[in-house]
């Protein structure tokens, strides 16, 4: 009796442990990274052996779709509309060297309309400029240190150092993320900055995909391959890159996509998507980002399905505690962005994002580079601390931890600089 009756407790116990991933040890011994095989990306599925730009046009849609089923999900195509009011406008922002304006987008489709708030900001040079393109974590009002740019009334994850409360954005968060978005510097460089708050394009919940840009399709069925909230996330950059190309100040065609950890999966998936992005940059992306799956060093696949089961697709889990049977690993997402640029940065602490395993993703990518003629990652062992490597794919991992800094900003100027 006893038996019987326990045997859901227990369930239930182990459930909870293994659900939540209480009991997981993350794996930080560089010795105990398992050996492992790479799939090559320069190998067709049928065995034959990519040699050429062309031949990789090929191999790219294989590889392409192997991300979309497996990892993050098939995201639709746009077919709705898209509208732009503008909502504030400042041209003489930072004593008239540069403008600042609000834009909502309104993406409408059926019956059904959502809107993203856009932060930009651009040199007023009177001449079309490159631009930074990326997500920000608290709401646009945390990039903004006046009344102007309003507090985001969309569902926040809570945190108590930004002042939310209840899911809901405060004053009290007004102007604290300028250090991770140095746009003075950034302008002062010659770039605009455009950025948005990513809980509006998609909350970073486990909300059924009901609200968001998921919302927009209400008949997709969702199957174990449908777009994930990374997806969404992704889907929505692109968006505003509809948005930017009817902009007179940027130059579309020199639009870097950037994002810092969950955002920076998202950002990757993005230039993978949309050709249109000119240079990616992922800064602490880590697991289902820039580092390798198969290292099992620091987050793993395991875990980060348990802990975020909205971030990507259902097929995905199937790979928990099973990465040897993933078709693909992340170094092939960063070839996807060949030939263009791509930036992976790490911080030395932030042993969780695995900096050597996103390193040497790069080593890895960087066949698909030389197929074009380019030099991808110029080095094969990961540079010293704080010695960025810049060839087509970038690569520096500086001290400190987990964070988008004015440091790893001066690396991503200089690589623009570079490459546009
Ligand atoms: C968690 C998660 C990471 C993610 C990070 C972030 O730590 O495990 O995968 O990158 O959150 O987005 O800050």
């Amino acid at each position: 009796m006893k038996s019987v009756f326990m045997l859901p407790v227990l369930c239930t116990v182990i459930f909870v442990r293994v659900g939540l991933g209480q009991d997981f040890e993350p794996n930080y011994e560089e010795s105990r990274v398992p050996d492992y095989a790479l799939p090559d990306p320069l190998r067709f599925e049928h065995g034959g052996q990519v040699g050429n730009p062309e031949d990789w046009k090929e191999r790219r849609a294989e590889v392409f779709r192997l991300f979309e089923s497996e990892v993050y999900g098939k995201s639709p195509e746009w077919d709705g509309e898209l509208r732009a009011e503008t909502l504030f406008e400042n041209p003489d922002f930072l004593d008239g060297k540069a403008s600042r304006k609000g834009v909502r987008l309104y993406l409408k489709r059926n019956a059904k309309e959502i809107f993203f708030d856009v932060l930009l900001f651009y040199p007023n040079t009177g001449q079309p400029v490159p631009a930074f393109l990326g997500l920000n974590f608290y709401g646009n009002h945390t990039l903004a240190s006046d009344a102007q740019v309003p507090v985001t009334q969309a569902w926040i994850r809570n945190n108590e150092t930004m002042g939310s409360s209840e899911n809901k954005a405060s004053e009290a968060g007004r102007g604290k993320r300028i250090p991770n978005w140095p746009y003075e510097a950034i302008l002062s460089r010659g770039y605009g900055l455009v950025s948005l708050y990513y809980g509006e394009v998609d909350p970073d919940f486990d909300d059924g995909f009901r609200n968001g840009v998921h919302a927009l399709y209400p008949e997709e069925a969702r199957n174990e391959a449908s777009w994930g909230s990374i997806a969404g996330w992704a889907w929505g950059l692109s968006r505003v890159m509809d948005f930017l190309e009817t902009e007179a100040w940027v130059q579309p065609e020199k639009v870097a996509v950037l994002g810092h950890s969950r955002l920076g999966k998202a950002a990757l998936w993005a230039g993978a998507m949309d050709t249109r992005f000119a240079l990616v940059i992922s800064n602490n992306s880590g697991c289902g980002g820039a580092a390798l799956s198969r290292r099992k060093y620091g987050e793993t696949v395991g875990r980060i399905n348990r802990s975020f089961p909205h971030w990507f697709a259902a097929n995905f889990s199937r790979y928990n505690e099973n990465e040897s049977a993933l078709p693909i690993d992340q170094h092939q997402l960063l070839a996807l962005m060949a030939p263009r640029p791509v930036y992976v940065a790490s911080g030395v602490e932030d042993r969780w994002a695995d900096p050597r395993g996103e390193f040497l993703s790069c080593v890895a990518a960087s066949p698909v580079y030389a197929l074009f003629g380019l030099q991808g990652m110029p080095v094969t062992t990961q540079p010293p601390l704080d010695q960025p490597e810049m060839g087509h794919i970038g690569y520096h991992v500086r001290s400190g931890g987990h964070g988008l800094l004015p440091y790893d900003w001066q690396q991503y100027l200089d690589f623009a600089d570079m490459h546009f």
